[in-house]
C-alpha cells in the first residue's frame, strides 16, 4: 500500500519518501504477527459494533466494515491472502484490504482506536486462547498420570533421595507427585487468565480518546471482564504475556524433571520402564538401542520456553510508558514458547499413557540399599522407647553388619541383632519388607496404598 511517491498511505501525510528496504525489514512484523488474524478480526468487529451503537459511525458503513471483514477472515483461511511487508503488521493488512473491499468506509474503522491498543486487544485475546488450549492439553496429562497410578497404587518401587535408595514408595505415589506439580500449573495459569481479562481497547494510542466510545460494551462481546482502568497502563502493559511465559517455564521445569525420569527408568542400567514403540527412536547404527527421543526433547525445550520468559523479560526492562517499539519483540517469544510447551504436555501424556512398567524389576530394586533402616529405626523406638537419634546409630551399626556380612537387613540372623541391640526381638522382622514398610506409611499424603487410593480418588472428583 505505497502511494506513488513511496510513502506509506497509512501516515504518508506527512512523509515524502518510503522507508530503506533494511528499515522495512527490521520493522515489519507481518512475518509472525500474522499469526493474530482472528483476534484483530474479531477485535475490530467489537469495536465497529460498538461505533455503530455510540452512533460514532453510520449503521450502513459498519454493515459494510463487518461484512468485509468476515470476507478477509475467510480469505485469509482459505490461504487466499496477499502479504505484502510494505504493510508491516497484521493491522495493517487488514485495514488495506478492507479499503480494497469496500472502498472509503473501511478508513471509519480506526476511528477512537490505535494500533497500539489493537495490538493489546489482540495479543491478551491470543494468549487467552492459548491458556485455555493449554488448560485443556494439561487436564489430560493429569488424567494420563492417574490412570496409571491407579493401576500401580500398589506397585512399589524405590524412593530417591540424592538419586540414593532413600525408603520404599509405590509408583502410583510417584506418579501422583506430577499430578500435583500440573494441577499448580493449571492453578498459575488460571490467575494469569483472572488478571488478564481486562479489555484494553479504547485506551487509544495512550491517552484514550474524545469520541464517546463505550468500552463495557466491546468488553463484552470480547469476553473481557471490564474494560483496563489506564489507559498508558494498558497499552504498555505485557503482564499478562510474562505470567503465561513463566507459568509455562515452572510446567516446562516439571515437564523436564518427569522427562529426565523417564531417560533414566528406560535405560539398561535401571529398566524400571521401558517406552512404547511410538515414543522411541533407533539407532542407526546400533541395532539394539531404543532412544527416549521424545523425552530428552521436552527435557530441552525447557531452555527455550525460561529463554522466551527471559527474552521477554529484558525486552519490558526499562522501558518508560507508554508504548514502545520494542514491544513488537513481544510476539514471538511467546508464540515459540506456546507451540513448544503445547507440544510436550502432549508429548508426555503419550509417553505416560503407553509406559511399560516393569514391576519386577521396580519390586527388586525396592528392598536394595537397605531401604527399610527406617523403618527399623521407628520399630526400636516405638518397641524399645529409644530416642530416635540414639535408635538411628544402631540402625547404622546394623547396616554395617548387614553390609559386612554381603546381606540384606531382614536376612541378619536375630542373635547378630541382639548383638548390637539386646532388646531386639523376633517381631521386628514384620516391618523390614518393604510391603510393610510402605504399608506403614499412612500419614496424611502419604506412599500407603490406601492413601494414594484417596489421592485418586480426590483428584477424579477434582477433574470431573
Ligand atoms: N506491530 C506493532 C506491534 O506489534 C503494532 C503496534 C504498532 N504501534 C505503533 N505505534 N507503531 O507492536
Amino acid at each position: 500500500m505505497a502511494d506513488d511517491n513511496g510513502s506509506n498511505k497509512l501516515w504518508g501525510g506527512r512523509f515524502a519518501g518510503g522507508p530503506a528496504a533494511i528499515m522495512e525489514r527490521i520493522n515489519a512484523s507481518i512475518g509472525f504477527d500474522r499469526k493474530l488474524y482472528a483476534q484483530d478480526i474479531a477485535a475490530s468487529k467489537a469495536h465497529c459494533a460498538m461505533l455503530v451503537a455510540t452512533d460514532i459511525i453510520g449503521a450502513e458503513d459498519g454493515k459494510a466494515i463487518l461484512a468485509g471483514l468476515d470476507q478477509i477472515k475467510g480469505e485469509i483461511e482459505a490461504g487466499d491472502f496477499t502479504i505484502n511487508p510494505a504493510l508491516e503488521d497484521i493491522h495493517m493488512h487488514v485495514e488495506s484490504r478492507l479499503a480494497q473491499i469496500i472502498g472509503d468506509a473501511a478508513g471509519r474503522l480506526h476511528t477512537a482506536r490505535s494500533r497500539n491498543d489493537q495490538v493489546a486487544t489482540d495479543f491478551r485475546l491470543w494468549v487467552r486462547d492459548t491458556i485455555d488450549d493449554l488448560d485443556g492439553a494439561l487436564i489430560d496429562l493429569q488424567q494420563a498420570l492417574l490412570a496409571r497410578a491407579e493401576e500401580h497404587a500398589e506397585t512399589l518401587m524405590p524412593g530417591f533421595t540424592h538419586l540414593q535408595v532413600a525408603q520404599p514408595v509405590t509408583f502410583g505415589h510417584h506418579l501422583m507427585a506430577y499430578v500435583e506439580m500440573f494441577g499448580r500449573d493449571r492453578g498459575r495459569l488460571a490467575d494469569a487468565r483472572t488478571r488478564l481479562n481486562e479489555n484494553p481497547l479504547g485506551s487509544a494510542a495512550l491517552a484514550g480518546t474524545s469520541f464517546p466510545i463505550d468500552r463495557h460494551m466491546t468488553a463484552r462481546a470480547l469476553g473481557f471482564d471490564r474494560p483496563t482502568a489506564n489507559s498508558l497502563d494498558a497499552v504498555s502493559d505485557r503482564d499478562f504475556a510474562l505470567e503465561f511465559l513463566s507459568a509455562a517455564s515452572i510446567c516446562a521445569v516439571h515437564l523436564s524433571r518427569l522427562a529426565e525420569e523417564l531417560v533414566i527408568w528406560s535405560s539398561a542400567q535401571f529398566r524400571f520402564a521401558s517406552l512404547s514403540d511410538s515414543f522411541s527412536t533407533g539407532s542407526s547404527i546400533m541395532p539394539q538401542k531404543r532412544n527416549p527421543d521424545a523425552a530428552e526433547l521436552i527435557r530441552a525445550k525447557t531452555g527455550r520456553i525460561v529463554g522466551s520468559l527471559n527474552t521477554l523479560l529484558i525486552v519490558m526492562k526499562g522501558l518508560p510508558l507508554a508504548y514502545s517499539k520494542d514491544m513488537q519483540e513481544d510476539k514471538e517469544p511467546t508464540f515459540d514458547a506456546a507451540e513448544a510447551i503445547g507440544l510436550c504436555v502432549a508429548a508426555m501424556a503419550g509417553m505416560i499413557g503407553d509406559l511399560k512398567v516393569n514391576k519386577p524389576v521396580l519390586l527388586q530394586a525396592a528392598g536394595a540399599g537397605f531401604a527399610t533402616a527406617t523403618d527399623l529405626a521407628d520399630w526400636l523406638v516405638q518397641n524399645l522407647d529409644m530416642p530416635f537419634r540414639r535408635a538411628h546409630h544402631v540402625t547404622g551399626a546394623l547396616v554395617k553388619l548387614a553390609e559386612d556380612e554381603g546381606c540384606d537387613l531382614p536376612d541378619l540372623s536375630l542373635a547378630q541383632m541382639q548383638a548390637v541391640e539386646a532388646g531386639i526381638t523376633d517381631a521386628v522382622f514384620g516391618v523390614l519388607t518393604v510391603e510393610r514398610s510402605v504399608a506403614s506409611r499412612r500419614s496424611y499424603g502419604g506412599t500407603s496404598p490406601e492413601r494414594v487410593r484417596e489421592a485418586i480418588a480426590a483428584w477424579k472428583e477434582r477433574l470431573a
